[in-house]
């Protein structure tokens, strides 16, 4: 840590502490800590939204205790860690994972950035779309099923867009399989039939020890229910085509992406194919162009008005200042329940690192642990700590506006005002003399409102977080695209499974009990 960035810490550590409710005496607040960014929305979708050419996502962050001393010193500390030159670095193309020598073109995969990198990214995104559009056509025969295998950045992005997106209509039915746990293929199999199901292949680097063991399996299991042609099934989406074909995929059906990609960062490439066959082109493109809206305002905003650097300033407050170990997500809306799972590999597998990206040990905590729910289940489950545990847990609530079901509006209204009430009572409290009955209230949350939840809605919720996850690693200093922090474990599986190595005592009795020693 340099000297500048150590006193600009020093100056942020010596400022009042200010309780909430009190910083609402400023009535400016509310348009000092919230603001909007929007997309316009396709024709077609014009109507449904009563005529709004424009559709969004509010960020409220009135309700943390930023104020303007705290992001005046926060926006000292973004320029003494050239917050904007790292940003440019990384719109531009340049090697911002230093440890692995490479890009992070993420956000060309959403056509903003680099150049090449853009025009690479729509080249391979025409060949997916094409192969997503012949299979719609029957192309290769009758296709109702997909069962995807990945694990990771390779199958949670699937995952929780797939959840999200086709609660009411799927135009494939498509199974996500992450687990060496035969128990979850299994499963797929059971939901499926092998003489209408094609089977995904995701793995960047198409040597992940879970996906190959499960892709064999799968494989296996079409042979066996009839299929001649099995390999004729499959489609792999990866960085590693060369890979994929000498395991035994048609070329046509390999859909690249490049290895600037980082694997928590894929969904936007081929890695999104699923999505894309159970929503459609369109809505995929949708979903895209939800991204690109916060990749635009990231990339040309500045200071405190960059809402994801904002959300940033509050994570860094209250991770170094207030020594908060977690961050909360609660997303009132069911068709997010997999986002805490999303959200947990991008800002844990990111940020989660003990040294700079210099490889100086870090001065301080870097990613607290990232959890979270869905509202109003979570209010009746874990909330109790929240408002009266020891523990501050700044938390943040996602909701639409428009509701996800065609019920009696009672739902809708009666979920979002527990989403504000849980909000309004962690910030204000209640004083009672009976210990047990008081609340202390100065609560931190931030809330994410969305005009809609579709597809573009999703794109701009995943990059707001992908953006805040790499701002918060520059103010800390830290490479947020590697992840070396899984090989070891990986490398022990590997010999233990090999066999003829010892271990320590503890893990040997464990070998013995199971009979794998
Ligand atoms: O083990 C961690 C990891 O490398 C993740 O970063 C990645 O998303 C996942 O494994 C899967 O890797 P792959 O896509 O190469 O199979």
């Amino acid at each position: 840590m340099s000297d500048a960035v150590r006193a600009i810490w020093k100056e942020l550590e010596a400022l009042p502490q200010r309780n909430l409710n009190d910083l609402f005496e400023d009535d400016a607040r509310i348009a000092a800590l919230s603001g909007r960014i929007e997309w316009e929305v396709a024709d077609d979708m014009v109507k449904a939204l009563g005529g709004d050419a424009t559709s969004g996502v509010l960020f409220d962050w009135s309700k943390t205790h930023l104020d303007d001393a705290l992001m005046s010193g926060f926006e000292k500390l973004a320029h003494a860690r050239d917050f904007t030159g790292n940003r440019d670095a990384m719109f531009d193309g340049e090697k911002v994972n230093n440890t692995e020598g490479r890009a992070a073109t993420h956000t060309a995969q959403r056509g903003v950035g680099n150049e090449a990198y853009v025009e690479e990214a729509e080249a391979l995104h025409l060949r997916m779309k094409m192969l997503v559009e012949a299979i719609h056509e029957g192309a290769l025969g009758p296709v109702k099923h997909l069962i995807h295998i990945g694990i990771g950045g390779s199958a949670l992005g699937p995952a929780l867009a797939i959840d999200a997106l086709t609660r009411d209509l799927a135009l494939v039915d498509v199974h996500v399989v992450s687990n060496i746990d035969g128990v979850a293929l299994e499963q797929a199999f059971a939901a499926c039939d092998p003489a209408t199901t094609m089977v995904a292949i995701a793995s960047k680097t198409f040597t992940t020890i879970e996906t190959m063991t499960n892709a064999a399996s799968a494989l296996k299991w079409l042979g066996e229910g009839g299929v001649d042609d099995t390999y004729g099934r499959v489609v792999a989406l990866t960085a590693n085509p060369e890979a994929a074909v000498e395991w035994g995929v048609d070329e046509t059906r390999v859909l690249p992406f490049s290895e600037t990609v980082g694997g928590r960062y894929s969904l936007w490439s081929s890695i999104g194919f699923p999505v894309a066959l159970a929503v459609g082109w369109d809505e995929f493109a949708q979903f895209l162009a939800g991204a690109r809206a916060v990749d635009l305002h990231f990339q040309s905003t500045e200071g405190r008005e960059n809402l994801p650097l904002r959300a940033a300033f509050a994570d860094q407050y209250y991770t170094r200042l207030r020594g908060c170990q977690t961050r909360a997500v609660f997303a009132y809306d069911e068709r997010l329940g997999l986002f805490p799972d999303y959200l947990q590999q991008l800002e844990m597998e990111s940020n989660g690192k003990s040294v700079t990206s210099a490889g100086e040990r870090v001065d301080g905590p870097t990613a607290p642990i990232t959890w979270g729910g869905v509202g109003t289940d979570a209010q009746h489950a874990v909330f109790q700590l929240l408002h009266q545990g020891t523990h501050l847990i700044p938390v943040d609530f996602i909701a639409s506006i428009a509701p996800g079901d065609d019920l009696d509006p009672a739902h809708h209204r009666i979920l979002l005002t527990n989403c504000f009430a849980q909000g309004a009572a962690l910030m204000a409290g209640q004083a009672s003399e009976d210990g047990a009955r008081n609340f202390e209230g100065d609560r931190p949350s931030a809330t994410m409102l969305c005009d809609d939840l579709d597809a573009a809605t999703l794109g701009a919720l995943i990059a707001f977080h992908e953006h805040r996850t790499f701002a918060n690693a520059v103010l800390m200093g830290i490479n947020p695209f590697d992840q070396f922090g899984v090989e070891l474990g990986k490398q022990m599986a590997n010999s233990i499974d090999a066999g003829g190595q010892s271990f320590d005592a503890s893990t040997e009795a464990l070998l013995a009990a199971a009979g794998l020693s």
